[in-house]
């Protein structure tokens, strides 16, 4: 029997993961841990983000990414405790259902999703460069979305254009920063199979079809599958890769017709 071999890029290096509870943010906290980084795992919801810190032998931080003294907080307390912020993963997001077409998203739903989803990812990224900076190193990878790049029929207004401003703000830092040994990437994700939306498809399976045939590979991404892209981000693997949209979509945003 061959044996996976054991990826290790990331011994000594702290990473900072928001939205680390669940989905995405959960699978990354125990990937960038079994690759050797010391993780704070930081979210609003208590209980998750505690069993993801207890886990993956890291620190929990309860922290609304919304709030800029908490997140303040939040990379100090990742400072005090490992010495450094190598990474910081800023993930957390939403998608309420209240959110949908700009026929009938009201403002209160429309600013909710840009406060949580765009302002949080400023937050973050402002708190964690300053570490960055003086230590002339670090990674920061921001969650977008494919749908950054492509316009849905079935719309989530708000979302959409929050995953733009992460996009274009990614890419900006990631220039700005470049010569200071930061890379500033954004990851856009295809359809993630999270509780969530396994639990939407399995109740309409028309819903479910309408978005499967505009996958090449004809399945939704694991998060397991987005998490090693992040690790990959994360690593000195990825010492050329900045201001990059990395899509990580199963090949979605490259498609016109796809296999039958
Ligand atoms: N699931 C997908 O199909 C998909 C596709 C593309 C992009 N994304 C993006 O990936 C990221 C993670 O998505 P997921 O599917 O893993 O979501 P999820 O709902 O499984 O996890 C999100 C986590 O963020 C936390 N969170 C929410 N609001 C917060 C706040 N104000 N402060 C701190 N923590 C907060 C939640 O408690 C939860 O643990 C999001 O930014 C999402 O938009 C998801």
């Amino acid at each position: 029997m061959t044996e996976t071999p054991v990826c290790r890029r990331l011994v000594g290096r702290t990473a900072v993961i928001t939205g680390a509870g669940s989905g995405i943010g959960l699978a990354t906290a125990r990937r960038l841990a079994s690759e050797g980084a010391q993780v704070v795992c930081a979210d609003i919801d208590e209980s998750a983000g505690k069993a993801a810190a207890d886990e993956v032998g890291g620190l929990f931080v309860r922290v609304d990414v919304v709030d800029p003294e908490q997140v303040e907080a939040l990379f100090k307390t990742a400072f005090d405790t490992y010495g450094s912020v190598d990474i910081a993963f800023n993930n957390a997001g939403i998608s309420p259902p209240d959110d949908d077409s700009i026929l009938t998203t009201g403002l209160d739903a429309w600013k909710r999703v840009q406060e949580v989803n765009l302002t949080s990812v400023y937050l973050c990224c402002k708190a964690a460069l300053p570490y960055m900076r003086r230590q002339g190193r670090g990674s920061i990878i921001n969650t977008a979305s494919f749908v950054a790049v492509m316009g849905a029929a079935t719309s989530q207004i708000s979302y959409t254009a929050s995953k733009g401003g992460v996009l274009a703000m990614s890419r900006e830092l990631g220039v700005q920063f470049a010569r200071e040994g930061i890379r500033v990437n954004a990851l856009c994700p295809g359809p993630v199979n999270t509780p969530l939306l396994k639990e939407l498809f399995a109740k309409d399976p028309e819903r479910a079809q309408r978005r499967l045939v505009h996958v090449p590979v004809g399945r939704f991404a694991e998060p397991e599958e987005i998490a090693s892209a992040v690790a990959f981000l994360a690593s000195d693997d990825a010492s050329f890769v900045n201001a990059a949209e990395f899509l990580v979509d199963g090949g979605i945003a490259g498609a016109y017709v796809t296999p039958l």
